[in-house]
Formats: C-alpha cells, structure tokens, sequence
C-alpha cells in the first residue's frame, strides 16, 4: 500500500505511504490517483485532503525509478497533478515535514497548501543533474516571484516553511499550523471552510512576469556560467524559468519537460543519480544490521600529534568530543598544539568559526606525556610514525591502558591492521580509521576491517565517522586499502607517460581537463613527492618485479619533493603555489629517455587519460573481487570525496560503465601491447573481463 484513503467527515484525506520518504513511485502515484476518484465519486465527500505519513510529506520522484520505465508509466505525476487542479472539489495539501522535488510539485498543483513551521522545502533536482519536471519550474515563479523561485530552483538548497511563509506577498502556502501536531486538525478545518468557495484557485493561473526581464535573465546566465562548471542543468533551470515569464502556462510546462528529459539522459545527471545512491549505500555494511547495538564514545584518545594526530583531533573537538593527545617528547606536544591553534585561528580570521566557538574547541583538548592520563579514552587513534616497530610498541601500551570495551584505532595508510591487532590481547577491538590529509578538512575516511574486528565496534565507529561529518567507506586490509592501492597504479602510468613522451605539464593538462581540479605531478608536488618515494623504496624489496619509472626517484634524489621545497615537478615561487614548468626537469626526463634509448612520441589527451583513469577501473576491479571493497559504489565514493575524481563522471567504476566495459577492455588490450607499459598489469581483472564480456557494468 503506498497511498491511503481515509473519509473524516465530509473531508476525504489521501495519506502517501511509502517509506522511507513517500517517494512517488508508479504505485503511489496510482494510490494518489484512485483516491482522487473516489473521493470525487463520494456524494459526501466536499473537499480532499492530501498528507504523507511519516518523516516526509514526500521526498519526490522515486530516483530508484529513473532509468527503469516506470517513472514514465501512467499516471505520471503531472497527470495526478492535472487530475488535482481539474478536480470538482478542492484539495489541500497539509504539509507536516518533507517537501521536495514532485513532492513540492504535487503540493503546487493542489488547490490550497497548509504548512507547519519547521517543514523542509526544496527543489533538489539540479543536485540530480535536472530540474523540476512536473511543472515546478512554472509553478513556483507564480507564487514567491521570478528571482525567488530561480534562486531556489538553481540552487537546488532547502529553504523552512516559516521562512517562506514570512515572505511578503507569498502565495506558496495560504496557512501555516501553529506546529506539526496541530496540523491534521488544521488542515481538515481548512478544507471545510473552502469547501464551497469557486472557483476553485490554480497556481498555473496567477500572473509571472520579471519587470527587467532581458536584462535579468542575461545577467543570471553570466552568473550561472561559471558556477555550474561541467553541469548542463543550471543554466536549463533558467531557460525553464525564463519560458514561464513569456510563455503560456501550458507552453512553458511543454518547454520544462523537454528540458527534464533531455537532462535525465545526460551522463552528468546518470552520475549525480549513481553518487547520491552510492553515499546513502556506502553507510550500509551487509553482515553488520543497522540495528547492531553500538559502544558510546564520550572521550577520544590521539596518539602522535603530528600533520594528522592533531587534525584528526580536530575532528572530535568540532564535534564537542574532548580530546586527549599524546607525544613522546614535550617538543613534539607543543609543536602540535600550536599547529592546531594555527588552524582554528586561520578559521576565526575568516569568519568561518567565532572566538569563543574557537575556545570552547581548544577547552576540549588536553595534551599530555603520559600514557595513564589516557585511561578513561573509549576511542583511542594512534597517529605515529609508519613502522611497524613504533606501531606494535603503541598498542602494546594502548592494550595495557585502556578500560574494556575501548576501541583501538590507527590511522596506517599502508600496515597490516591484523598485525596491528595481534599485538594486543583484543583484536576484536582493533581497526584502522584511515583518515586523509588535511585530516579536519577531507571528508572521506576508510574504515578498515581487521579479521576479527568486532561488527559493533564497526557499527560505532561508522556512526561516529557521521557525527564527525566523514564519508566512511570500509575496506578489508590491503597495502594501501581502496584508495591508495589504486592510486598506486595511477601514478605509475603517469610515470610511463613521461618515459614514453610526456612532460608532466602535458599529463595534468589532460587530466585537469577530464575535470581533476588537478592533475598527478601538481598533486604530487602538493602532498610531497618523498612520500610516493619512500614507499617505491619499499617496494623495491617487497615487490622487486613492479616495473615503474625512475623519474620520479631521480627528481627526489635533487631534493625535489614538491611545494614544501620551493622545487618538485614544478618550479614554485617563494611563498606562492603557482606551478611553473621547469626546464631542469624537462632535462632530467629526456636524459632519463636517452638512458633507457627511448625515442619519444606525441601521446594524444585521449590515451593519456584512458591509461590513468583505466588504471583505477582494473585495480579496483581487483579490489572487488580480492572483497577489500564491498560495492563498486564505495570505489566511486572513496574516488569522488578522496581524491578529486570529478563529481559529473560519477566515480572510475561509474564512469567504466559509461564508456562500455567492453571498450575498457579494448582499450587495455591495445595498452599491454605497449613494450614500454606494463603489460602484465593491462590483463583485465577478471570480474572485469567477465562484466565486458556479458555486456554488464559493475553493480
Ligand atoms: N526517491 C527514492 N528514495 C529516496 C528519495 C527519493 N526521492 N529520497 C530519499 N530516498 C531514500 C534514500 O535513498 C534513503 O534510502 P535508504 O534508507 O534505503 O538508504 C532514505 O530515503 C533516507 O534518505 P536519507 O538518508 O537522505 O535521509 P534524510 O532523512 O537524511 O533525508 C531527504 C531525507 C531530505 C528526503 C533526502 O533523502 C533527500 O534530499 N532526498 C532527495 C530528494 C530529491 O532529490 N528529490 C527530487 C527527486 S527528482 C524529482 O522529484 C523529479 C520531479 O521534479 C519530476
Ligand atoms: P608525522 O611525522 O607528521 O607525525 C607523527 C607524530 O608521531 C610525530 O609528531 C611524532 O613525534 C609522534 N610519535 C612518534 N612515535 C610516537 C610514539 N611512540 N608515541 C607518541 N607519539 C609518537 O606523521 P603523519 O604524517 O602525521 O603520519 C602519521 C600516521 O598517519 C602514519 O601512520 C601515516 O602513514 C598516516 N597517514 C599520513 C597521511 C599524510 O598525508 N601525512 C595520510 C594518512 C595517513
């Protein structure tokens, strides 16, 4: 059942019940329908009351019907709207919480709308990649103006019913409740004191006109232009709203659907669509219920106050969590507490946080030497050096401090967490909390499964990583877990490239213009290229087979490790970040290229970004089947808020799907036979290969 029908007197009342947020999916939108009609069969029936049931009005569209037909189907919404505003009787919508998207839309066509104070109203669709398709875009301008409407409509942000209800001239709500529990009553006196009035009043008949129209318009657009980056449906929301003020009501809903359906086909949109799936997906563990009990965690413990130590303490503080941080030296302890009051006091200076804000955080945070003062931490992050040796020691003393029931975490990015957790007598406790730098800043977080983590230690820890604002996505243990694991195989074809022909000002060209905000030599100089170094020197004894460039191990035997040295990849000026293409190491690569005799080719864009992105999709077909990731979805979310993967190509694994897994696979094949490339790495996965084969994308 997804609409109820309920007679209250002479009010009929149509409830839309369809959890979680009453989506207007093919059966609720028949449920809508076919209580219209009876209610307008029912001799005794004078008005119809339309609510929702639960914590929505309605949330919209169905998404999950997009793309499958049904959102197609009879009746489509606007023909329930239709069927509403050619009803002989009136209809109200009573507005309790949730209204977006076709919700609003539905609530637009109604005759009459009620509001309690507190309701969140929106028009979200742009963050979907479209605009309102069932008259939205028409209706809204007609009831709070042109620039109101275009303002909420473009920005897709959500705006609370007593603010609009506020507005002076508003025609969007004829009553606000005097609150949600006082709605229903409300909203059923309402519909008795309308019930004879005629004619009955329609939003598609009041005026819409912007008195500097041209003018107006032009200037939004140039607005628009250079917010809505790669994003077609900004600037169609405009078109949408400008055909509103100079067409007819029924012309402008013509213009408005094809808009909506050219948009639905646009893979910004499919990739919006995918990403807003995949970060509602991402919380959800399949072997761990929602409903798993979860540890409170009322006091944190930092270990190592270094770049990330005192970062990731940040995150807790901002949350109102006290912070314990610990250091080996008193040196290291103020040098830390100095950076972080460094951080809040950049945010104080850009308004971003108030003084006392910024006091109340530092309040939180209490440094110290010794390990006892930790006793009372229920969340302990251990952020020291990358070995093992000083890792293994840590824990060891963690194990002896900490109360039962404590969570031990580290932030390794490359350790083996099980072997992390066996130095202590509570694996089950253990688990990595992979953070990225800058840690208060970046939104993703990896969450790493130890073989005997326990499911409400997971469970904990994912809901804490919300409370802190972070995407958690989890990853089994690997070097490198999702991200940097791909990563790996990224830089390295970026290495090939220049080997084969390449300067590093070509290959972040190419990739800045796929829609990287950067590209992997600037990322490079950016995060330090000692780091990738140092974990190639390690490789050489694990993994002495992996063929890479040794360009970049040469940049760095100059001491060249990128902005922190006023030299990398790029030349930098003092104290400014501007990349300045260096002829020094145009010299370095073609000396390396005459060393190894290779003669070097023009590489097109194309094979440039083929090869990088192509990189990602093999490895992390690898991570899926290996079940380090759980869901290809949870590689586009590690990608997309880790790493600067560009929002409109939804994701690697989304963007495979896109192109044809077929196709990836050809092109692969046409890479391995590159003697310069590694060829053994350009095999297809498996599950790749298999997807390719069966005309499948990742799911
Ligand atoms: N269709 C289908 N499912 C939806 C949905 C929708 N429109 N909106 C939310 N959901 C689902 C989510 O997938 C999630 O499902 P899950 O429990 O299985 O993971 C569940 O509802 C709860 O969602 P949230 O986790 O986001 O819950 P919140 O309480 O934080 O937020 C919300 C609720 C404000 C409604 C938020 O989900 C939201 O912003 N939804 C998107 C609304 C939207 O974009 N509407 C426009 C749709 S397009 C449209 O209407 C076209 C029309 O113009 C023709
Ligand atoms: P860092 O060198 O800046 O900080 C490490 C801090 O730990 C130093 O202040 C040091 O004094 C302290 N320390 C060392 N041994 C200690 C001990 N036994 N007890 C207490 N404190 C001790 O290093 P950074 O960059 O903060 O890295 C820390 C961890 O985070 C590493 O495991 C690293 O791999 C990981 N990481 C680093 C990222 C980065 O971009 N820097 C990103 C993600 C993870």
């Amino acid at each position: 059942m997804s609409a109820e029908y309920a007679v209250h007197g002479p009010v009929a009342v149509i409830t839309l019940a369809n959890p979680p947020v009453n989506g207007l999916g093919l059966a609720t939108r028949q449920g809508i329908a076919d209580g219209l009609a009876r209610a307008q069969a029912d001799a005794a029936v004078t008005a119809i009351v339309i609510t929702g049931a639960g914590s929505a009005f309605s949330g919209g569209a169905d998404i999950k019907e997009f793309g499958t037909g049904k959102s197609l189907q009879e009746p489509s919404l606007s023909s329930v709207i239709a069927a509403i505003e050619n009803a002989s009787k009136p209809v109200i919508a009573a507005l309790h919480s949730v209204a977006m998207g076709g919700g609003l839309e539905l609530a637009l066509g109604c005759h009459y709308r009620i509001a309690a104070p507190g309701c969140s109203i929106a028009f979200p669709e742009v963050r979907l990649g479209l605009l309102p398709g069932a008259g939205g875009t028409q209706r809204l301008p007609r009831v709070v103006g042109v620039e109101a409407a275009l303002n909420t409509i473009v920005s897709g942000e959500t705006v609370k019913s007593e603010f609009i209800g506020a507005m002076p001239g508003q025609k969007l709500f004829d009553k606000m409740s005097a609150s949600a529990e006082s709605l229903a009553a409300e909203a059923l006196a309402l519909a008795q004191s309308v019930a004879s009035v005629r004619p009955l009043p329609l939003v598609r008949n009041l005026p819409c006109k912007h008195p500097a129209g041209d003018a107006y318009f032009q200037f939004t657009r140039n607005m628009i232009k250079g917010m809505a980056g790669k994003f077609p449906a900004p600037a169609r929301c405009v078109d949408a709203i400008e055909a509103a003020t100079r067409r007819s009501f029924d012309d402008g809903v013509q213009v408005e659907r094809a808009i909506f359906i050219e948009l639905m086909w646009t893979p910004e949109s499919r990739a919006l669509r995918h990403l807003f799936m995949a970060e509602r997906a991402v919380s959800k563990i399949a072997d761990v219920p929602a409903d798993t009990p979860r540890r409170e965690i009322r006091a944190v413990a930092v270990v190592g106050a270094g770049t990330m130590g005192g970062g990731i303490a940040m995150n807790f503080l901002n949350a109102g969590i006290p912070v314990k941080i610990l250091e080996t030296r008193q040196e290291a302890l103020d040098r830390g507490m100095a950076t972080m009051r460094k951080n809040y006091e950049a945010q104080v200076k850009k308004g971003k946080l108030t003084q006392e804000q910024y006091t109340q955080r530092m309040a939180l945070l209490s440094p110290t030497l010794d390990y006892a003062d930790l006793k009372d931490a229920d969340l302990f992050i251990e952020a020291v050096f990358e070995e093992m040796g000083v890792k293994e020691a840590v824990f060891r003393q963690l194990d002896a401090v900490a109360k039962p029931g404590a969570i031990l975490a580290s932030n390794t990015s490359t350790l083996d967490v099980d072997r992390i957790a066996a130095c202590t007598r509570r694996p089950q406790d253990v688990l990595g909390m992979h953070f990225f730098s800058p840690a208060n800043v970046m939104k993703l977080l990896e969450v790493v499964r130890g073989k005997q983590t326990a499911k409400d230690v997971l469970a904990t820890v994912m809901a804490l990583g919300k409370r802190i604002k972070k995407t958690c996505v989890l990853s089994r243990v690997c070097d490198g877990f999702i991200g940097n694991r791909m990563l790996e195989q990224y830089v390295r074809q970026a290495g090939f490239l220049l080997d084969e022909g390449c300067t590093p000002q070509q290959v972040d060209q190419a990739m800045e213009s796929f829609g990287f905000a950067m590209g992997p030599f600037r990322v490079s100089d950016l995060a330090g290229n000692d780091i990738g170094w140092a974990i190639r020197k390690r490789r050489a004894v694990e993994r002495a087979e992996m063929k890479y460039s040794r360009t970049a191990d040469k940049l760095c035997e100059l001491g060249r490790f990128g902005q922190k040295t006023g030299a990398g990849w790029y030349d930098y000026q003092a104290g400014k970040r501007d990349a300045i293409p260096s002829a020094l190491v145009e010299k370095l690569i073609e000396d390396h290229r005459k060393e190894l005799g290779i003669t070097p080719r023009r590489i097109a864009e194309e094979e440039i970004v083929q090869r990088l992105v192509f990189a990602l999709v093999n490895e992390g077909a690898h991570i899926l089947e290996d079940g380090i990731a759980s869901k290809s979805s949870d590689i586009d979310m590690v990608y997309i808020t880790g790493y600067g993967f560009p929002l409109h190509r939804g994701g690697p694994m989304h963007y495979a799907g896109e192109l044809g897994l077929f196709n990836v696979v050809q092109a692969m094949e046409r890479f391995a036979k590159n003697p310069l490339d590694d060829a053994a790495f350009w095999k297809p996965a498996p599950l790749l290969a298999k997807l390719a084969a069966q005309g499948k994308v990742f799911d």
